[in-house]
């Protein structure tokens, strides 16, 4: 339920009735649903856990502080640009059509909804047959579905790797596999930022928010950073826990926090902590330990405000990742590539942003993919 002076968040399509790969109402899972099984050794520990939060208060039921009016120049930028995360031994997407996707995690063959893939498969239907999990019942975001093994049942979690560190794949209730492959293209890029900075003689903190089953903090810790990893679910900070026993990082300096991810960032200004990387990875909806509310839209500015207060002196990268809006231009093009080809053309595809005419700041509207015809210059 909703408390009271929420309605806004409720208001909001986005926001699930039950927990979605875009949040939850209830604390913790993938992104942020929660998750459905108790992880298997680490989670035992909870006494090992900090868990900070403190009591819901008034304050939660207020809407966000504004955002901070800032001054100075605009930061140099490049935009619209991809990265294409290419798949690998550990990891690779299949094929995807039909509103489903077919993807490999070492030799398990998972077939998932994907309400983006709006073409026609590539690979022949025997292909996909031959899928060890398959992910039914509903496609949309907020269905809970279930997964069926066509092959004999298998374990809820199976190891996996990413750059040599061992993590468990995780069948959970909300068709997520515990990990967001693509997201390696952060954790590469984080890898090396660390590094670089350690062998500068640098001691480098990071904060990993939402930080959910923990791969990017243990990607963080393993490349000698001291790492503060805060997520709203004691389960997901279980299996995290779990994924550091089996990447062998056990010693590793990581904190493992339960908590709101907004309060324990107020906590830190208060405190006067600062840090070098900032991860955030929030969902569309999700909720703190103590029912605390988070609605992207609504809370991702006072957000930001905190992380920017948070920064080193001599800050290393800050990454954020939203999942919340659920298309991409790769999809109308991808669609359109299937339905033009073999004419004389091309396709164009983006993002329509309009120009504000104070300033230099654009706002996104939408995405687009247009087909020119053949010597058609616009
Ligand atoms: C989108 S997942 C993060 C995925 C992760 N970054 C990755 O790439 O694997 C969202 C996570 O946010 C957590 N969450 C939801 N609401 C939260 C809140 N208010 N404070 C802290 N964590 C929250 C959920 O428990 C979930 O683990």
């Amino acid at each position: 339920m909703a408390k009271p002076g929420y309605k806004s968040a409720r208001r909001n399509k986005d926001k699930p009735a039950r927990p979605v790969r875009t949040g939850t109402g209830k604390p913790g899972g993938a992104r942020s649903g929660k998750p459905p099984h108790g992880p298997k050794s680490a989670a035992k520990t909870p006494e090992q856990m900090e868990v900070t939060s403190s009591p819901t208060t008034a304050v939660d039921k207020q809407p966000p502080p504004p955002l901070k009016p800032r001054s100075g120049h605009r930061l140099p930028e490049q935009t619209a640009r991809t990265i294409i995360v290419q798949g690998d031994d550990h990891y690779a997407l299949l094929d995807s059509g039909l509103g489903e996707k077919l993807e490999r995690y070492g030799k398990m063959i998972i077939r998932r909804p994907e309400g983006q893939a709006l073409w026609l498969p590539s690979l022949p239907a025997s292909k996909w047959s031959q899928a060890d999990a398959v992910f039914t019942g509903d496609i949309e975001e907020e269905g809970q579905g279930r997964w069926q093994y066509p092959k004999g049942n298998l374990d809820e979690t199976w190891q996996q790797n990413f750059d040599g560190m061992a993590y468990l794949g995780r069948f959970t209730s909300f068709r997520h596999t515990g990990v967001f492959p693509e997201q390696a293209a952060h954790w590469q890029a984080m890898d090396r930022a660390i590094r670089t900075a350690r062998a500068g003689g640098r001691t480098v903190r990071v904060l990993n928010l939402f930080g959910y089953t923990g791969l990017a903090s243990l990607v963080a810790a393993r490349a000698g950073a001291e790492v503060t990893h805060v997520d709203a679910s004691k389960r997901a900070v279980g299996w995290a826990r779990e994924n550091q026993e089996i990447a062998g990082l056990a010693k590793a300096p990581i904190r493992w926090i339960c908590d709101d991810a907004v309060k324990f960032c107020a906590r830190e200004v208060r405190r006067g902590n600062t840090y070098d990387i900032v991860l955030l990875d929030p969902p569309a909806y999700g909720r703190g330990p103590k029912g605390e509310v988070w609605q992207l839209f609504e809370h991702l500015p006072h957000m930001l405000d905190l992380v920017r207060d948070i920064q080193s002196n001599n800050p290393v990268m800050t990454v954020l990742t939203s999942y919340a809006i659920r298309a991409s231009h790769f999809a109308l093009h991808e669609l359109m590539q299937h339905v033009f080809a073999g004419m004389d053309g091309r396709l164009e595809s983006g993002e329509l942003v309009l120009q504000q005419q104070s300033g230099e700041r654009v706002l996104s509207t939408s995405m687009y993919c247009r087909f020119l015809g053949e010597g058609v210059e616009v």
